[in-house]
Formats: C-alpha cells, structure tokens, sequence
C-alpha cells in the first residue's frame, strides 16, 4: 500500500500550534512543503533547549533527512529566507539537497512591504493590522500579472524591466496618495540578482519534483500557514489574508492534483485565539481573557503583538471542517486550560432571536450575534506530563469528548505542552 499524503490546516485564526505538529508528524513524512503565505507566518518548534520561529522554512526541517520545499504559492523575502538558512547551518542543519524552492513562487520587494504598511496607515480605524510584511501587495502584484518570480531573478534586463513596471503604479500611488518616497529600480537591481545567486542552488520545480518523488513511493506532507479564517475567500473577509489558506490550495499551491490526497487534519487551540483585527464572537475582553492570554503566551510569534483570547466556537470548527473536507482534528494547548473553574463552549450564536449554527454572512450580522455558551466544569494540576489519555483529569477528558461530538470530528491528537514529547495520540494519522 502507498504511504499517505495529508495537508495539515489552520482550523481558526492561525497560531493553532501547526509548527509543532508539522514538526511531531514530519517523523513520518517524507517530504513537507509550504504551499501559500509567506513570512506572516511564525511556526514555533521547541526542541529541548531550542526554540525556534519558522517564517518560512517547513517545520519538518528539523527532522533529519526529509525533504522540505516551499511551493509555487509561497512569497518569498529573500532576505528573512537567507537569515532562516543561515540560523539552521549555525545550529548545525544540513539543508544541502534537502531545502528547495518553486521557480514559480514570487518575491516579496521592498515596495510592497511598504505600501503594505503605508495602505494599513490610511485606513486608520478600519485597518486590517496585517503583519506589514508585504504579503498582500505581492500577491495583489500576482493577479495583476506585475510579480517577480523566482526565476526572474537571474536575467538582468528582464528582471530591470519587471521591477520598473511594477513601479510605475506604485511610485504614483507613493508620491501622490500615500506621501511616501519612490523607488527606483536601479537601487534595487544588483540586490535582487544577488539574492538570486544565493538561492539558485535550492531552485526545482516543485510540480514534477514531487509528482516524480510520490512516483517512487515516497509521501508529503503539505503544511499550511495562517488559518482558515484567514482566507481570503473563505475567512471573516476583509479581516483576512490575501492567500487561500484552506486545504484545496495545498494542491495549486505545489502543484499537485486532488486525486493524491488521503487525509486533512485541522489543528486547533483548546480555545481559540486571533491577532490583528476583525470579528471575533466569543472574544473574551476582560480578566478571564487575560488570563488566558498569559498562561498560553499568546504574543505573536512574528509581531509580538498580544493575541485576542477566547472560549471554543464549535460553529467555526464546524465550518473549517467543511471547507478543509477534514478528516480528523488535533487539539493543542488543552495545559493552558488547566485551573479555570468554568469553560464555556460556544455551541451557537443568537441572531436576530434565533439560533444559527455557521458564520454569518455579512459584516452587519458579525455586529448583531450573541454567542451561546455551553458551560462545562474546569479540572486542576499540571497535565504537561501526561501521556495517555486515560490519565487525563476527567472533566478535560469530557471537554474532549464533547468537541468531538459537536463537531463530529475525530481528535487524533492533544497536545499538552510545547515540547514533541508533550503529546498524547488517540489515533495515528500516517
Ligand atoms: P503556528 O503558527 O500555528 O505554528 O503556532 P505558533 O507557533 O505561532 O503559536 C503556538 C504557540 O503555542 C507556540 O509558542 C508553541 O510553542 C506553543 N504551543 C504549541 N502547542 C502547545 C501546547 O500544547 N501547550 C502549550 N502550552 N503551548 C503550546
Ligand atoms: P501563522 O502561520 C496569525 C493575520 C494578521 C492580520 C491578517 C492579515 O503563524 O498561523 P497579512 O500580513 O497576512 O496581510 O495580515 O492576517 N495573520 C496571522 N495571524 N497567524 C498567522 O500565521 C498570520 N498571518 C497573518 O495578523 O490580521
Ligand atoms: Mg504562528
């Protein structure tokens, strides 16, 4: 029998713990590889001493041998790479022949970093609190058919010519509406062919190299940033990304069709958390989301801005569920929960007096739901150390159980701590 191929997704506003998921799992991967986002994303993997935040570099890497590309979805700062790279040869990883990137993903300039965060400036109240690493305008500069690619990097003409086409939308906007300096190409020229060089030895074309790699019998994992409420299709628009985060763009984002996937497991937090701005129902404001904030150190890991806190929302893993076509679910963090006297679930919001069981549809809906909590009882002590199911307290035994009923999702996993060894599996995924 082939071994499987699985996405491993997001289920709410990212920061689920995927990077230590991807990380326990990439045991039994051969390959893992990013398919969208870019350096927005922040992927923690604590490995004894080590803790490291991976923006770009799959959170396999750290596993031996395996293979790990970053797909045609992924944007690309050359720099921020070149930084990770060299992090990982001064810990002493061998990236040689087993990192490498699409010809096909796009490069994140300097001018979208800025526009990214002049854009965010004008819109004042209604801004999106991106990361302001550029994310948005490079992948608006894709669709407009006006991105640097990473194969554009090593022709001069070509890429002189690329770069100040896209500048001359840009450099207007700079200089008449954002009140920002212009760029101009030839400022920008020898560092980008530079970073060509530095990156041309990882260069494949993430298609074909991993369709002929599944050919010969070995597996991927496809790992996903941000979260499904992130997308910008799917998610709780305009608070979004500017990628499609769900588990179907894991096969465009790499070049791979959706016959070759077997499972999609959703990671989500025992309670839920957002960065940035935007709708958030069963956000907790006061002492008892504070609380939650500082025993789960929910600081972004990229911006080290405070993450918002919150109870479960089963309609959102419900909904993540649906648009990801999960297969199973692993649920991280349930230590943090360890010591509250209550946990609600929010099983429903109240709109207009009645019950819905999804997302509402339009902006004015988000401003009028209540949400309906579920109380169930808190549990005591540290549960960081325990290994088997059985052994956990048994109210956050029956919190599990629950979130398995009202979503109708199998929990393959908790997590109970940072570390690899901070895991109990209740059903293998591989
Ligand atoms: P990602 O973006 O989904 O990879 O998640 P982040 O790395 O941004 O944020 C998750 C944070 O929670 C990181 O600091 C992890 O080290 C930490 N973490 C992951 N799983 C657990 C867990 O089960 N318990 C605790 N206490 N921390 C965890
Ligand atoms: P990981 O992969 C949490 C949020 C930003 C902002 C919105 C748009 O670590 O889970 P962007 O810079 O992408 O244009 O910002 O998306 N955001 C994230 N929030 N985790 C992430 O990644 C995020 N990446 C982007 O805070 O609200
Ligand atoms: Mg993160």
């Amino acid at each position: 029998m082939r071994k499987k191929n699985i996405v491993v997704v997001g289920f709410q506003w990212g920061d689920e713990g995927k990077g230590k998921i991807v990380d326990l799992l990439a045991k039994d991967a051969d390959i893992v590889a990013r398919y969208q986002g870019g350096n927005n994303a922040g992927h923690t993997v604590v490995s004894g001493d080590l803790s490291l935040v991976f923006r770009l570099v799959p959170s396999g890497i750290l596993n031996d041998k395996k293979i790990c590309i970053l797909g045609n979805g992924v944007v690309i700062d050359p720099m921020v790479l070149l930084e990770e790279l060299n992090t990982l040869r001064e810990i002493g990883i061998n990236i040689k022949d087993r990192f490498f990137i699409s010809y096909k993903s796009h490069i994140i300039m300097p001018y979208h970093k800025r526009l990214d965060i002049a854009r965010e400036r004008l819109r004042g109240a209604g801004m999106i609190g991106t990361t302001g690493r550029g994310i948005g305008p490079t992948y608006e500069d894709k669709v407009a058919r006006l991105g640097i690619r990473v194969a554009d990097l090593f022709d001069r003409d070509l890429l002189y010519e690329k770069i100040a086409l896209s500048l001359k939308e840009k450099n207007y906007l700079f200089k008449n509406i954002l009140g920002e300096e212009v760029f101009n190409p030839d400022d920008l020229i020898e560092k980008y062919l530079e970073y060509g060089t530095k990156i041309k030895e990882f260069l494949i074309d993430s298609s074909s190299y991993i369709n002929k790699k599944l050919e010969d019998g070995l597996n991927i994992m496809l790992e996903g940033a941000q979260g499904t409420f992130l997308d910008v299709d799917h998610g709780t628009y305009p608070y979004v990304t500017s990628s499609n985060t769900v588990a179907g763009s894991a096969l465009s984002g790499v070049g791979l069709g959706p016959t070759k996937i077997d499972e999609v497991i959703g990671i989500t937090k025992a309670y839920t958390t957002r960065v940035g701005e935007g709708y958030f129902p069963t956000e907790l404001k006061g002492k008892a989301g504070s609380l939650i904030r500082d025993k789960g150190e929910e600081f972004g890991s990229v911006t080290g801005r405070p993450r918002r806190c919150g109870w479960f929302d089963i309609n959102l893993i419900k909904e993540a569920k649906r648009l990801n076509g999960a297969t199973g679910m692993v649920i991280t963090k349930l230590d943090v929960l360890s010591g509250l006297e209550k946990i609600n679930i929010c099983t429903g919001y109240m709109l207009n007096g009645s019950v819905i069981d999804h997302l509402p549809y339009s902006v004015a809906d988000y401003k009028k739901i209540i949400p309906v909590y579920k109380e169930m009882p808190g549990w005591e002590g540290e549960i960081s150390n325990i290994k088997s199911f059985n052994d956990l307290p048994v109210n956050s035994r029956k919190y599990i159980l629950k979130i398995e009923e009202l979503t109708g999702l199998p929990v393959n996993i908790i997590s109970v701590g940072k570390e690899r060894t901070q895991t109990i599996t209740l059903k293998s995924i591989f």
